[in-house]
């Protein structure tokens, strides 16, 4: 009999500023994007460990919110767990924080509730087939007049196949084999037609970061420590690097060096809104 896959998320123990090359600067914007207000219902689908939560409380120690920490790992809001809760106590803030173990696939949440809905690197998650249940799932949740922030990788036509192949590779030599099951990751015209088919209004792009790849941050992170690993990830790239077309290959920067292949891709930040009738 086949075995189901592991869900890769309940061993994956990344810190994604790590491995994204996540700056505070880019933490910065993003929560002044986000611009929650007191009193605020949040939720972060496919939150991970709260890695929001954590530079938000951190930023605006005074904010009392409502804040939903949703993910399909358990080891993941375990980890998220621990570290809000010494923070909450550390600021003494009296936010409310819940856990909710779900499925985004299957939400069990209240429909029109949320003034926020916050999306970090969590869409490409979700298989091709379902995306479009997925949003409108999170269609569902938001309040009239509510709104969406999304932070996802920032895909064109001239880098997406080479994007994707590059996770793909990284995903399928960590042995995360549900995530090189599950990840779709969209275009941006795409991710923009799919928000405005369920509903949502003024799709806008707020910002846009640098996303330094560096594939030698993967070695302890990702590849525990096995150098065989990463220097095969880094031949796959030199060796598919070859089918960029030569502004492309300009735009990207990539850059060898010893172990390291340096990568400048992009992440894009959206604004979506539910309108009030
Ligand atoms: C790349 S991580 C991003 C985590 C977090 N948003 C961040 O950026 O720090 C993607 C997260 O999506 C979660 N996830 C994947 N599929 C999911 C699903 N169907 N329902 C809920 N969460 C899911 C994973 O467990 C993981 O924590």
């Amino acid at each position: 009999m086949k075995q189901p896959i592991l869900n890769a998320y309940e061993i994956r123990n990344a810190d994604y500023a790590v491995v994204h090359s996540e700056s505070e600067v880019d933490f910065d914007q993003f929560i002044e994007a986000l611009d929650i207000k007191n009193g605020e219902k949040v939720i972060d689908v496919g939150g991970g460990y709260g890695s929001i939560f954590i530079r938000l409380i951190q930023r605006q120690p005074q904010v009392s919110f409502e804040y939903d920490l949703l993910d399909g790992g358990l080891f993941q809001l375990k980890k998220g767990e621990e570290k809000i809760s010494i923070l909450l106590e550390k600021y003494d803030n009296p936010s409310t924080v819940r856990y909710l173990h779900q499925d985004a696939l299957e939400l069990n949440l209240q429909a029109n509730h949320y003034d926020l809905v916050i999306c970090k690197m969590f869409l490409h998650e979700i298989p091709q087939r379902y995306k479009k249940d997925l949003i409108n799932n999170l269609f569902g949740i938001v309040k009239p007049g509510g709104r969406v922030i999304v932070w996802n990788p920032d895909l064109e036509e001239n880098d997406y196949h080479f994007y994707t192949s590059v996770i793909k590779k990284k995903d399928e030599l960590a042995g995360y084999e549900s995530l090189v099951q599950n990840r779709h990751f969209l275009l941006n015209h795409d991710f923009c037609a799919l928000m405005e088919e369920a509903g949502f209004t003024c799709v806008e792009k707020l910002l846009t970061f640098d996303y330094h790849l560096h594939t030698v941050n993967r070695l302890n992170e990702e590849f525990s420590g096995d150098k065989m690993k990463l220097q095969e990830w880094n031949g796959y790239i030199m060796q598919i690097a070859q089918q960029l077309d030569e502004q492309t290959r300009e735009t990207l920067q990539i850059k060898s060096l010893d172990d390291d292949i340096y990568i400048n891709f992009k992440r894009g930040v959206f604004l979506l809104e539910k309108p009030l009738v």
